[in-house]
């Protein structure tokens, strides 16, 4: 249930980068909400990606990761950000070199202190229906909802846009369909994948 893996959905990613960095980065502060982040990759992945092309606003970023983990032990893997190599190879050459180093234990490599900076982990269950809090820039939220009934979908996207700030954007997975319940709280921002942006 906690598959994941590091530029997982990069489509969806880029998406993020054309749309959400434009209409976020000129806020003092950009707090995100990665729920449901599994091990890790997914937040370290966005963060790679808002680096490399926020410049110094990257410095207002916080991500912050959500898992219900049922094995306890992604808090540890997420703030310690090491992983082992069979999972960091499909990383693009030019960014492991750059975000990336052995972390003395052979095998294993470690994300950079700027990324580990920028992502906070919490456990949190969605179906509390409580948000960890509000005025987030961006929620992110993939290949989660699909483990639940339509009920709990609707009920967690409701409490998605109660979190969002005006403005604020929510994206999840190209085969995730905005249920019709809550469609009138969104805007659409693109056609061709599932990124919205919160109707006032
Ligand atoms: C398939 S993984 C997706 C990981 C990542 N978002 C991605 O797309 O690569 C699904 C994650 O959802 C988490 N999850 C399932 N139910 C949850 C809940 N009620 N609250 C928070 N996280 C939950 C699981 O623990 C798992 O880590």
């Amino acid at each position: 249930m906690a598959f994941t893996y590091f530029f997982r959905d990069l489509q969806t990613l880029e998406m993020v980068r054309d749309h959400v960095i434009p209409a976020l980065r000129s806020r003092r502060f950009i707090k995100i909400w990665d729920a449901g982040c599994a091990m890790g990759p997914e937040p370290y992945t966005l963060a790679i990606i808002l680096r490399e092309n926020m410049g110094p606003t990257f410095r207002n970023v916080k991500i912050y990761a959500t898992d219900i983990d049922e094995s306890g032990h992604f808090g540890e893997i997420v703030n310690n950000g090491i992983y082992p190599k069979d999972q960091v190879k499909r990383i693009p050459k030019r960014i492991f070199e750059k975000y990336f180093k052995e972390n003395g234990n052979p095998g294993h490599f470690i994300v950079a202190e700027k990324l580990r900076r920028c992502v906070e982990y919490q456990h949190h269950d969605l179906l509390s229906l409580v948000p960890i809090m509000k005025d987030l820039g961006l929620i992110m939220c993939k290949n989660v909802l699909l483990h639940f009934n339509e009920k709990e979908r609707v009920e967690v996207i409701k409490m998605f846009h109660d979190a969002l700030a005006k403005g604020g954007f929510f994206v999840t997975e190209q085969t995730q369909k905005m249920p019709s319940q809550v469609s009138r709280l969104f805007e659409p921002v693109v056609s061709h994948a599932q990124l919205f942006r919160k109707r006032s």
